[in-house]
């Protein structure tokens, strides 16, 4: 059991204290987040960019989040572990619960599934079998494809509103945490405020109760050059790893991290 549980993070919620997260893949990375102060460590599908050099998620298998979810186990000093369902993995029923079998036996503490509304059905199931799950709104990296590129979701009024019923519709179903990706700052705002759930923002302004980087984002490196507008590089003006990990548990806690120009406006 990690010191940090749901309930942990609950009552961060609700006292108003940011929560921090971070992307981890492997053991090293994984203490010294933890050491730093990271509640959550997600083991994302990111791991298919930034580790493996693809240029979408799309090629990482269910075999390849849990070779990384073991090794964070390993380094874990307390931080709730959240992993990606890669994608397909959550595609039937049968799928569902025979990968996050997997991946909660190889060390996940919660699942975290990319969607909207229809991810009510495997919510359900997952939750009632006494699986947490996190529900991935707004840009959707696996549904790259279908989006026609990472590009900012719910600027069009029509938009805004579905992510909003979805959202509150999820909670209902039995996620245990929203993620939003990617989504403008107001209504990311608007959405924190409307479920008592957790939600978690990379790209979505700063009024989420947490937020969320991929680790190599935030360390300044960047295999294809281009830095997103949500990422800030914490290396800058840091001796080490551990201290631009500190730092950016700091940013997050003192609300200094996202500034407006790191957020989106509809
Ligand atoms: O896979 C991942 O790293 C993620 C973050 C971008 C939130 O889902």
């Amino acid at each position: 059991m990690p010191d940090v549980t749901l309930s942990t993070l609950q009552s961060l919620k609700q006292s108003g204290e940011k929560i921090a997260m971070l992307t981890c893949y492997d053991a090293t990375f994984a203490q010294v987040a933890c050491q730093a102060g990271v509640e959550v460590l997600l083991v994302g599908d990111s791991l298919g960019m930034v580790l493996q050099g693809h240029d979408s998620t799309l090629p990482v298998s269910v075999a390849d989040m849990a070779y990384h979810v073991a090794a964070v186990k390993r380094g874990n000093q307390g931080a709730l572990i959240l992993v990606d369902l890669p994608f397909m993995a959550y595609a039937t029923h049968e799928q569902t619960l025979a990968n996050c079998a997997t991946l909660m036996q190889a060390g996940a503490h919660m699942v975290k599934l990319e969607g909207a509304a229809w991810l009510a059905e495997p919510i359900r199931l997952l939750a009632e079998r006494g699986v947490p799950v996190c529900a991935h709104l707004g840009l959707t990296p696996q549904a790259v494809n279908l989006l026609g590129g990472y590009k900012v979701q719910g600027r069009q009024e029509a938009q805004a509103r579905q992510m909003r019923a979805d959202a509150m519709a999820l909670e209902q179903a039995g996620a245990a945490m929203l993620l939003l990706e990617c989504v403008p700052s107001e209504l990311a705002a608007e959405i924190s405020q409307a479920v008592r759930i957790p939600v978690i923002g990379i790209g979505a302004g700063g009024a989420t109760d947490g937020q969320v980087l991929v680790l190599h984002d935030m360390l300044g490196l960047s295999l294809s050059g281009r830095t997103p507008k949500f990422v800030k590089d914490f290396m800058a003006g840091q001796d080490g790893i551990p201290a631009a990990l500190a730092a950016y548990v700091r940013a997050v806690k003192e609300r200094s991290f996202p500034a407006a120009e790191h957020g989106f406006s509809a």
